[in-house]
């Protein structure tokens, strides 16, 4: 049965559209069946970093009650031009009322949007034959997240060396993971390297911020010039086959794989 991968921080900004999305497709190239949802009804991004075609339902639908989740997939596999597996997309509506509209939701419906992110293990790994749906979720502490984490397996949350980053993330991976008992790991994202041995100042990090948050760091990802030019809109596994950024991407994979059998 595949597994749902929930990529969520305590910031916005951290990068976890960018790794959702170059994960995605990373499983890809390696002929997973995946589906990627855009779960940050607040700041729906996928719409616009993946130049999708919209269709008829959103996710917001699909949440709502209104549609099934079938009638919002969109198949994306041609038009990423990755060889391989397949890629699904489900999108957040990114227009202002349906933002506002998400905003607005009370306890209730987030109860009964928490049985349909439930149901989707059911629909899309179990009927479907799905490998992975990966989670780009809201960052923080909204009942809206928190539905996302409990429906995951795997929690990766991304953060970075901003100060106020770490405190709320300690905070948060206290108060809700440990609350969960889910298996989670840290992605340290646009980490600024000093030094230019960098294996050894990367394994140092490492063990800093595993001791700062009591959490497994699955990877140290320094910040490249080349993925902020590329202003979150490139799919590095397919544009930069040979970038670091890539080569990460696919160690991430290797590293998820491992954790799933843990
Ligand atoms: N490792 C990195 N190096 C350089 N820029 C990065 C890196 N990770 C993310 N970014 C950039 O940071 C910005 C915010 O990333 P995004 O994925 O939108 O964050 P979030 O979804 O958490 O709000 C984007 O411009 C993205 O390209
Ligand atoms: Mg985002």
């Amino acid at each position: 049965m595949g597994k749902i991968i929930a990529v969520h921080s305590y910031k916005g900004g951290t990068g976890k559209t960018l790794m959702s999305i170059n994960l995605a497709t990373a499983f890809v190239t390696r002929g997973k069946k995946v589906c990627l949802l855009d779960l940050d009804f607040r700041a729906p991004s996928l719409y616009a970093a993946l130049k999708a075609d919209g269709s008829e339902y959103w996710l917001n639908d699909y949440l709502n009650g209104v549609c099934e989740i079938k009638r919002v997939l969109i198949d994306s596999t041609e038009k990423s031009g990755l060889n391989g597996g397949r890629l699904l997309l489900g999108l957040a509506n990114p227009n202002t009322e349906a933002i506002r509209d998400m905003t607005a939701k009370d306890r209730k419906w987030e109860m009964r949007a928490l049985g349909r992110l439930l149901a989707l293990k059911n629909s899309l790994l179990n009927d479907m034959e799905l490998d992975y749906i990966i989670f780009d979720t809201s960052p923080g502490l909204q009942y809206s997240s928190i539905n996302a984490i409990v429906s995951a397996d795997i929690v990766l949350v991304v953060t970075t060396q901003d100060t106020s980053d770490i405190l709320g993330t300690r905070r948060m991976i206290q108060e809700l993971y440990d609350l969960f008992d889910k298996k989670a790991a840290l992605l340290l994202n646009k980490t600024l390297l000093s030094t230019t041995s960098f294996e050894k100042e990367i394994k140092e990090i490492a063990i800093r911020y595993e001791k700062t948050y009591n959490l497994p760091v699955l990877q140290v990802i320094p910040c490249f010039c080349d993925v902020l030019k590329a202003g979150g809109t490139f799919i590095f596994a397919k544009e930069k086959p040979d970038h670091p950024f890539t080569k990460i991407l696919e160690e991430i994979t290797t590293k998820i794989e491992k954790m799933e059998k843990c």
